[in-house]
């Protein structure tokens, strides 16, 4: 089955289980929308890509892994499209999750999606016990305190920001977590695969602020020139937009060659590569009206 296959019916599966009974009908009209259409699911591919490439020993865990990271990204971008955090009315083309359905019911929103990726995991136990406790901490681990999304997040709310240690936390943090689990599903060790992730994560975010600075919302599906409207430490601001796509070439570089050696290795540096063509933006850059 083709990787966006999987990822849309390990998905789905879990929205499903969400919904089952008679629950609330908005909140969970509200779930489906919140991750339905998707975006390009780059850590669920990401992570699927590690899994194969190390032998995908246990499809039905590595399946359970992609959806419960992606859950968390989606629950991550309705909290972050918030009044109180970016305040954005589009997200994927449509409107916001807060702005389609309310407030309070984006924050719940999140939250059991949140609390649904956990769950997705937990019952991923049947598989491999041991290995769905790891994968629940590695996720735990890159989604809260002190180095996940949620530290990335609040970077924003202090003074004085390291623009690489928030980069880490608000988007690497996931990356890291879709080399690792993909690692840890296919029963490798998670260690190794650190670096890899925290590579294609660093340069995911500095072709994020490219974007950001350069296209405007209808290419983006979401606002525009965000960053320089909340006058968020960014790498357009820090290096310019040259050095911006300078910074992104080195880095993605790094990455292939900071793939750990596994029988899928050439395959792996073929998905970086295409990842690194889809993240450049393309000459000539329109410039913002
Ligand atoms: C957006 O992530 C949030 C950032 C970390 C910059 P994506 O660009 O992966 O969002 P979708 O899932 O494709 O919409
Ligand atoms: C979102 O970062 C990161 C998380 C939700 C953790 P941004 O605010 O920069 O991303 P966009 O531009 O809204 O997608
Ligand atoms: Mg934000
Ligand atoms: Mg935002």
């Amino acid at each position: 089955m083709p990787l966006h296959a999987r990822i849309e019916a390990a998905v789905a599966a879990a929205i499903a289980d969400g919904q089952s009974g008679s629950p609330p009908p908005r909140l969970a009209s509200a779930l489906q929308y919140a991750v339905t259409p998707g975006g390009a699911r780059i850590r669920p591919t990401i992570l699927l890509s590690v899994a194969l490439a190390c032998g995908d020993r246990r499809p039905a865990l590595a399946d359970a892994a992609a959806a419960a990271l992606e859950l968390i990204h989606c629950a991550s971008l309705v909290h972050d499209d918030l009044p109180m955090f970016d305040d954005a009315d589009v997200r994927r083309g449509k409107p916001s999750v807060h702005r389609a359905y309310s407030e309070p019911l984006a924050l719940l929103t999140g939250d059991s999606l949140i609390v649904m990726a956990f769950d997705v995991l937990a019952r991923a136990a049947v598989h491999d016990c041991a290995a769905a406790v790891e994968l629940i901490r590695i996720l735990a681990a890159r989604t809260g305190m002190p180095g996940g999304i949620c530290a990335g997040q609040g970077w924003e709310s202090e003074a004085a920001v390291d623009l690489s240690a928030y980069h880490r936390a608000k988007t690497g943090a996931l990356f890291i977590a879709a080399t690792q689990m993909g690692a840890v599903a296919a029963g490798q060790e998670a260690e190794p695969w650190e670096e890899l992730g925290a590579r294609i994560g660093e340069a995911f975010q500095v072709a994020d602020d490219l974007r950001d600075a350069l296209y405007d919302s209808e290419t983006l599906g979401k606002p525009a020139g965000q960053d320089a409207i909340h006058a968020r430490p960014n790498a357009v601001a820090a290096l310019g937009v040259q050095g911006a796509i300078r910074r992104l070439n080195d880095i993605l570089a790094g990455a292939i060659a900071s793939i750990p050696s596994c029988p899928g290795e050439a395959m792996l540096a073929a998905m970086v590569r295409k990842t690194a063509e889809r993240l450049t933006p393309v000459a000539p850059v329109r410039a913002r009206a």
